[in-house]
């Protein structure tokens, strides 16, 4: 269980590639007429470069610290929409942000839905760096374990989105939030 939020008002979409975050987060943002944005995005756009070049450039580690330098500016503001990197749960000091800052809620699917997606996505080979050195799905399930309890001790509550469309994972979250926050005195979700 996560300690009470500072300001419950942003609400955090983590979870592996691939799993809706940037879709869902789009989605969730109109309906509820929260901004939204896209840490990966944001980070683009200061660096005018793609992730995957950012990395090819500087590694991992500096990707790391500027993905935090981001979540940090995000967490100023209130009343979002954050659609996180993948990789954002492996410091725990940005789980630590998101929690003070919001609600987080993770986007679950399964290694073969994460794979069937990549392939279909040009994205991931144009302007994703390969996570590890062979992309098979051995590979991806092998990250995707080695992150889920990571996932998982971050979130408020988690969403499958294997075979759901955009809208009913967004009436999910919905439903949840409210469920979570019933008392009529907050903001509606
Ligand atoms: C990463 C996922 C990417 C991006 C970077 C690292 C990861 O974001 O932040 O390539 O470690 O899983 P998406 O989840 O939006 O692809």
């Amino acid at each position: 269980m996560n300690p009470e939020p500072m300001n419950p008002n942003n609400l955090f979409l983590i979870g592996f590639r691939c799993t809706g975050k940037s879709s869902v987060g789009r989605s969730l943002s109109e309906k509820l007429g929260r901004s939204f944005v896209d840490t990966d995005s944001l980070l683009v756009t200061k660096q005018k470069m793609s992730i995957k070049e950012i990395v090819g450039a500087h590694g991992w580690e500096s990707f790391r610290q500027m993905e935090h330098a981001i979540l940090k500016e995000v967490c100023i503001s209130d009343e979002q929409v954050v659609a996180t990197g993948g990789g954002v749960v492996l410091n725990e000091d940005n789980v630590m942000l998101m929690k003070k800052s919001g609600r987080i809620i993770w986007l679950k699917a399964t290694a073969e839905s994460i794979k069937a997606r990549m392939l279909q996505d040009k994205d991931t080979q144009d302007f994703r760096p390969a996570l590890t050195l062979d992309s098979n799905i051995s590979e991806i399930e092998e990250t995707l374990h080695s992150r889920e309890s990571l996932y998982k001790n971050a979130m408020d509550f988690f969403v499958d989105t294997d075979d759901r469309a955009i809208r009913v994972i967004t009436d999910v979250i919905i439903k949840k939030l409210k469920a979570l926050d019933p008392n009529p005195d907050k903001p509606e979700p």
